[in-house]
């Protein structure tokens, strides 16, 4: 059953909402919607809990969750130390996109934390994620619910492709607003760090920290020795079962490179563009073994966003064995569609 957008008062009366909190709070699994990607949610506080949520996604378990809270005051249950700049941030940017790195307090299991001794905590924006956390009454781990590896899931039809039979309820919410998932940045240092790139930008940020640094694992592939700060991002994501590239160039090197692969093409290839080049690539004439696909208009990259993952889920559904992708400007939300581009290529780029 589809639960529609409703005001948070409405949402706490809501039967469905009650059913997913009892389910959560006595140690159960339930994927809802927030504003960035669905959610698989287990009650934080609880070891056993949090294990189900790695075993339900085969997520590796040195790769710590985020923990969703309904207020900010929660967040004195679950760290220590915090900074000023956290209630600078926490005051603009909550609820909303936007996770932090505090240290943990000892009531926050392993099993959460990943075995680090720092918690990533947000406080999202969807109302419905709200009320599931309030009423719940125990912070919620949520990973996106999508199973590791694959793009991350923006409608409930793809958090139940991935994790129907393994997990007790979907809460469908529709189409999440945003599409990518949280920035995270890291509060433990002296100057906050940017872990992962999101709808809060770098941009924003440095106006509200004055500086930011950020880690290199977003934009380049480190070497064997290095580690990336979010254990996550180490590891191979969104990738889709093809061979994925990413091209790069100016616009009309960029606009021959995809004609020629059109003409020649003898093996399916799906090709991500904008909705500027569609009706160029589509003048190229018909064939059968390439599918054009848009991302949005370069225009609005906030809809580029929104379509990323749903877009890299289609090239499985098409069954083709390579995929190429346009890139973008990396600033604004640009670098974080480039990073989940990237990482969905596995770094493979090629200079046209
Ligand atoms: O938008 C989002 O953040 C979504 C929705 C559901 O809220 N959640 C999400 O969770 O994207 P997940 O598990 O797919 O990504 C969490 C990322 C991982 O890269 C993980 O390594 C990093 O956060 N992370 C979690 N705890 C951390 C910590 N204590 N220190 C550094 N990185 C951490
Ligand atoms: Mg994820």
């Amino acid at each position: 059953k589809k639960i529609e957008k409703k005001d948070l008062k409405e949402l706490y009366q809501d039967s469905d909402i009650k059913l997913a909190a009892d389910i959560i709070k006595n140690g159960g699994l339930v994927a809802f919607p927030t504003e960035t990607v669905y959610g698989l949610g287990a009650n934080a506080l609880m070891e056993e809990a949090a294990k189900k949520i790695y075993a339900a996604k085969g997520r590796p378990s040195d790769n710590p969750l985020i923990v969703h809270i309904s207020k900010v005051e929660d967040v004195w249950h679950i760290a220590k130390r915090i900074p000023h700049i956290f209630y600078e941030l926490a005051k603009k940017f909550w609820p909303g996109p936007m996770t932090l790195v505090l240290k943990k307090k000892e009531i926050v299991p392993d099993a959460t934390s990943g075995g680090l001794d720092t918690v990533a905590i947000r406080l999202p924006e969807n109302n419905i994620a709200r009320s599931l956390i309030e009423v719940a009454g125990v912070p919620v781990a949520a990973p996106s619910a999508n199973t590791s590896g694959r793009p991350s899931p923006t409608r409930a039809s793809h958090v139940f492709e991935d994790m129907n039979g393994r997990i007790d309820m979907i809460i469908d919410g529709g189409a999440v607003g945003i599409g990518v998932e949280s920035t995270i940045v890291d509060l433990t240092g002296d100057i906050p760090t940017l872990l992962r790139p999101g709808a809060i930008t770098l941009e924003m940020l440095i106006e509200i920290c004055g500086e930011v640094e950020v880690d290199p694992a977003i934009e380049n592939l480190l070497s064997n020795s290095e580690a990336p700060k979010a254990p996550g991002m180490k590891y191979k994501h969104y990738a889709p079962k093809a061979d994925m590239r990413l091209i790069k160039g100016n616009e009309n090197d960029v606009l021959d490179y995809l004609r020629s692969k059109i003409k020649k093409a003898d093996h399916g290839i799906a090709i991500l563009t904008i909705d500027e080049h569609l009706k160029v690539l589509h003048s190229e004439g018909k064939n059968n073994n390439i599918k054009i696909l848009s991302l949005g208009s370069i225009m609005d990259m906030e809809s580029i966003a929104h379509n990323l993952f749903d877009v890299l889920r289609q090239c499985d559904e098409l069954g083709v064995s390579e995929i190429i992708s346009e890139s973008f400007d990396e600033s604004g939300i640009g670098r974080a569609i480039m990073n989940r581009l990237k990482k969905a290529a596995g770094f493979n780029i090629i200079d046209v």
